[in-house]
């Protein structure tokens, strides 16, 4: 079966409270090891950035899901299509605040320095969610390296 990415932004909605998001990774790790599904979620005050990669059922199912959740709305899709290999093989479902994003990978990816997902097209999304999970990995190499170090 055919591999699939699919990228959609969205607005947040009055029912995001402050304990929204971590239920909804919580959520989306578990699920998405189960359902064989990879991927990346930006999330800043101005919306919602994620990417979906994964078999085209299993995602098909899973954006069904999601668009329906209340936890957001306005949910606009950007991609989908099939795809040679997944970007993001290590994650369940990578997470960045937008907060915490270098100026630099803004100035690099949008025509603002603020993140908007709907400033955003399909392929600066797609190079701007590898280039934050990067970032991830990076920083999490690090944290392990120093952590090991000082264990001896
Ligand atoms: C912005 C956003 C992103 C989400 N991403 C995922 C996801 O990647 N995987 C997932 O299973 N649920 C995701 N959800 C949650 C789903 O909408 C839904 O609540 C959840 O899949 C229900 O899972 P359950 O039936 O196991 O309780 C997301 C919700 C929001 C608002």
């Amino acid at each position: 079966m055919n591999i699939v990415r699919l990228t959609y932004a969205s607005r947040l909605s009055r029912d995001c409270g402050p304990d929204a998001l971590g239920k909804i990774m919580a959520v989306s790790r578990r699920n998405n090891k189960k359902l064989g599904v990879t991927g990346a979620l930006c999330y800043s005050p101005r919306g919602f950035l994620q990417i979906l990669e994964g078999p085209a059922d299993t995602v098909n199912e899973l954006y069904n899901r999601i668009v329906r959740d209340s936890r957001h709305s306005v949910v606009t899709l950007l991609e989908y299509g099939p795809i040679p290999y997944r970007d993001f093989e290590n994650w369940s479902m990578a997470y960045v605040r937008a907060d915490e994003i270098a100026h630099a990978l803004l100035r690099k990816f949008s025509t603002r320095h603020v993140f908007d997902p709907f400033e955003m097209g399909p392929v600066q999304a797609h190079g701007f969610l590898i280039a934050v999970a990067q970032e991830r990995s990076d920083f999490l190499a690090k944290q392990q390296n120093a952590l090991r170090q000082r264990n001896g």
